[in-house]
Formats: C-alpha cells, sequence, structure tokens
C-alpha cells in the first residue's frame, strides 16, 4: 500500500514538473519565426491605421512578412475584399445628368502598381530612390491593379467623371504616366492632373486638396469617393464623401 501511495506522489510531482516544460515556448523551435511574425502583423497594422507616422523603410526583420503579404496572394485579396465594398457603395449613388459627379483614384499603387520595382527595393526595406523610381516611371511599364481597373470601368460605365490625381511630376513624367495608363486600360476618365510647378515641394496632403478643391468649389464638382494607397491622398480639405484607403505596406508619402 505504501509502495502506491508512494508511486502516485512521484508520478504526480513528475507529472506537475514535465507539463510546463512541454509547453514552454522557448522549446519550440518555430518561437522566433512566430514572434517576428506577430510583430509585423502588428507594424502593418499599425502602417495602415496611419498610427505611424512619416516611417522611411520597412523593418529589415518584416521583409518576408512584406513579400509574402505582396506577393502571396493576400494583398490581391484584401484589394478584392475592399473592391466589393466601393461598388456597394457605388450602387447606392443616383448620379445625375448634370455632368457634375466626380470620383478621384490616385496613380501609383492604386491604379498602376509598382510591385515590380519595389520588389528590387527589398518591399521598401531599402530606402526611398527617387532617381531610381524615376527610371522606373518613365518606362511607363507599371501594370493595372485589376482590382482597381476594375472600380475604374465600373465608374466611367455609371457616367462619374474620374479625375487622376497623382504626385508625380508633369513635365518629366506627365507622358510617360498618359502612355502607361492607357496601355493599361484606363480610359474614358475626365482628366489625369500632375505635380505641376505651382506645387512643386508642397507636401501631397496640401497639394491634393487644392486640386481637390478648385474641382469642388471652382468647377462645381461633387466629390463622391477618393481612394488611394496613402493616407496623404486622403486628408486635408475637400476629401469627398467617402475616402477608400487601399493597402501599401511599402512606402509612405507625407
Ligand atoms: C484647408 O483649408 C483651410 C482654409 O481654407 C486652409 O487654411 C488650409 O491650409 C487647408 N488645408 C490644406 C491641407 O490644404
Ligand atoms: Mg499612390
Amino acid at each position: 500500500m505504501r509502495q502506491r501511495i508512494w508511486e502516485a506522489l512521484v508520478f504526480l510531482l513528475l507529472a506537475m514538473l514535465l507539463k510546463p516544460v512541454s509547453t514552454r515556448p522557448h522549446w519550440r523551435p518555430s518561437e522566433a519565426h512566430d514572434s517576428a511574425a506577430s510583430y509585423c502583423l502588428s507594424w502593418r497594422l499599425a502602417v495602415e491605421a496611419n498610427d505611424i507616422y512619416a516611417w522611411r523603410t520597412v523593418p529589415t526583420q518584416c521583409l518576408k512578412h512584406v513579400e509574402n503579404y505582396m506577393t502571396g496572394g493576400q494583398y490581391e485579396r484584401d484589394l478584392n475584399f475592399i473592391m466589393e465594398h466601393i461598388i456597394d457603395y457605388i450602387d447606392t449613388i443616383e448620379v445625375s445628368d448634370d455632368g457634375l459627379d466626380a470620383w478621384i483614384l490616385d496613380v501609383d499603387d492604386t491604379c498602376i502598381s509598382n510591385l515590380i520595382y519595389y520588389r528590387r527595393k527589398r518591399f521598401g526595406c531599402d530606402p526611398y530612390d527617387p532617381d531610381g523610381f524615376k527610371r522606373w516611371a518613365l518606362r511607363g511599364g507599371c501594370p493595372a491593379i485589376p482590382a482597381v481597373l476594375r472600380l475604374f470601368n465600373k465608374l466611367v460605365g455609371r457616367g462619374f467623371k474620374v479625375f487622376l490625381v497623382t504626385g508625380r511630376d508633369e513635365a518629366t513624367l506627365g507622358q510617360a504616366t498618359l502612355d502607361n495608363l492607357q496601355n493599361q486600360g484606363f480610359i474614358g476618365y475626365q482628366s489625369l492632373i500632375l505635380r505641376s510647378m505651382a506645387y512643386k515641394g508642397q507636401s501631397a496632403v496640401k497639394y491634393k486638396s487644392e486640386i481637390r478643391s478648385q474641382l469642388e468649389e471652382g468647377e462645381g464638382y461633387r466629390i463622391w469617393g477618393n481612394v488611394g494607397d496613402q493616407w496623404s491622398d486622403l486628408q486635408g480639405n475637400c476629401t469627398g464623401n467617402r475616402a477608400f484607403k487601399l493597402p501599401n505596406p511599402m512606402y509612405f508619402v507625407p
């Protein structure tokens, strides 16, 4: 009897000692991976929510995370998901026949994608390279973002006046941008507005606000929606009835 009790006690003691060991996280070989993945999820959420301001590069430990997000299918799924909601909203709008129902779309990483370029920049882990980006943009080879092209065609079909507003420099990138949009099927918009000399050096918020204010207050357009991958596309004045932020964990434009 005493022997049995003794055995039971030893067994209990061993069970108590071993249980926490087997679940201690540092025994799991994937712990380092898990904590990086979870850090990068938090980082990306904070970036998308505009809780981290003026960040310059993607943290190096998040290179794989951002690469997987951008190229592994989730980015496209997020865009398609957002697009369904934008299209539900569009379907509630009664488009007037006065021709003043307007919609604003940003260009870079909204209508057309710079993912091919940013792949070479380690998905934003490398710092912004204005000359490199200019050379890339001059080639006019940015592919359309399919979900946004569908939205664009829907807007044009419904009779909205679509304005493409970009911070790209008009003098140097105007023609390449026009050609690029055309070769990717963005046909039927009202106008492409690029950054002219007058806005050189201004923040995107200020420049884009002034453009929208000219459209609304100067020309009488009603801005029903505004879509961009940067918060600076959507902030400021005359922001429109609804603003839609598209994902972009690769760079921040102030
Ligand atoms: C918004 O409008 C106000 C009043 O006109 C102006 O002072 C301010 O600079 C504008 N903000 C931006 C970001 O353009
Ligand atoms: Mg953009």
